[in-house]
């Protein structure tokens, strides 16, 4: 049994799909594990570290991909990484795959089994598979980071002789597991912290983390969670009377963090552009959900936009990307703690149970065809 490790597109990805620590476990079940050379380096580690942990270093991605039988990558493979692929090779990723269905299709073509990590469902036995979860949970705590690093000013209360300091006041918008993150690390780095969410239940988890919640809670908001835990898109209705209670709120923050997401959706637009002029020139608006359209009317994917009165608008790509080393080692255990369930333990081979929940719920192509029922072509 063979897995291989590819590098990533280096002006795409920082991160990498497996660690010396998942290399141990993988060969410890059998497997010889093959990392292209240089694939962790921007995580932090060397060719050296795969080795000393039990693999063998190929030059390039075609020795690397040679003859595998399973491909873990953080990345949905493009069609020149589908060449070379063994017929039935089993390819894990993060497969991006709503809207990309000629790359599902391309991958069906080259004949893989491609699994899309992030379909994973969210029940108690895959909750060490979640890579959702794994990687929004960095992002938020980068978003802080990155939002504290723009910022001109301290965050924390500080009494000095030379003056008081006042702490900086954050308000987080969408309080799913990036947002939690984002008020816990704000709350240490001393801000004053308020959040907010159209989910009922967030109310109870934003306040048992010292923050305020601020909401408008109306009888839409009572409905607004789906029953797998998502939000709803809320009505024209409820998103003008939020609009109105976020604009005052908003003018007296000194940095904003924005995660919401509705899932298969553009993100919402929760700050308009008359909001952005509100705030105080210095004041930072931290967009996570710039990837899928932003919360943010100013944001821009990839750039850090300055608005005309002096607030700093910060759209990131891949923000987990930004934590590489750290991002690596839980998106990895993520992996292997799937991969794991796809490999007979004794015959040390190969053994998908294909009608698994997990396999059944990630499973995107297989023997030639697009076999996910979210992506079959509309009749
Ligand atoms: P997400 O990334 O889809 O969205 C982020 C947040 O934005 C959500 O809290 C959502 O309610 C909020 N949002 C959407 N529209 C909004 C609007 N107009 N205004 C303000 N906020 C808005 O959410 P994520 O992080 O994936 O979490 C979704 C749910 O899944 C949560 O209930 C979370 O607790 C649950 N979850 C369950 C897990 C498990 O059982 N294994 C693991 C991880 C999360």
């Amino acid at each position: 049994m063979r897995i291989a490790v590819p590098a990533e597109n280096p002006s795409l990805e920082t991160r990498v799909a497996a660690t010396p620590d998942t290399v141990k476990r993988f060969t410890a079940l059998g497997a010889n594990v093959v990392v292209q050379s240089g694939a962790g380096l921007s995580s932090g580690i060397l060719d050296a570290d795969y080795e000393a942990a039990g693999a063998s270093i190929a030059p390039d991605r075609a020795a690397t991909v040679a003859d595998a039988d399973i491909v873990l990558k953080v990345r949905r493979p493009d069609g020149e990484e589908l060449g070379g692929l063994k017929a039935g090779a089993l390819f894990v990723a993060t497969m991006d795959p709503y809207g990309h269905e000629d790359a599902l299709k391309a991958m069906a073509d080259a004949g893989v089994c491609a699994f899309a990590m992030e379909l994973m469902p969210r029940i108690t036995r895959a909750q060490v598979m979640d890579v959702l979860s794994s990687q929004a949970n960095l992002a938020g705590y980068r978003a802080v980071i990155d939002g504290a690093g723009e910022y001109g000013r301290a965050l924390p209360m500080m009494m000095t002789p030379a003056g008081t300091v006042p702490a900086a006041k954050i308000f987080i918008m969408g309080v799913g597991v990036a947002g939690l993150q984002a008020i816990a690390t704000a709350r240490r780095l001393g801000a004053i912290v308020t959040a907010t969410d159209v989910r009922p239940a967030t109310k109870e988890q934003v306040e048992s983390l010292g923050a305020k919640f601020v909401a408008v809670e109306d009888d839409e908001f009572k409905q607004a969670e789906t029953a797998g835990g998502y939000a709803k898109e809320m009505s024209a209705a409820y998103r003008a009377k939020q609009a109105e209670l976020v604009a005052s709120h908003i003018a007296k923050q000194d940095i904003v963090i924005t995660t919401a997401l509705i899932p298969g959706r553009p993100a919402p637009k929760l700050i308009t552009a008359a909001m952005v002029q509100s705030m105080k020139p210095g004041s930072v608006i931290v967009d996570l959900a710039v990837e899928r359209g932003g919360n943010c009317e100013l944001a821009k994917a990839g750039e850090t936009v300055v608005s005309d009165n002096g607030v700093k608008i910060v759209g990131h790509l891949n923000v987990p990307g930004r934590l590489a080393a750290t991002a690596s080692s839980l998106y990895a255990k993520n992996l292997y703690a799937f991969v794991e369930t796809l490999i007979d333990k004794k015959e040390k081979t190969l053994a998908v149970n294909w009608d698994d929940e997990l396999v059944k719920a990630t499973l995107l192509t297989k023997d030639g065809a697009i076999v996910h029922p979210n992506f079959q072509p509309k009749a």
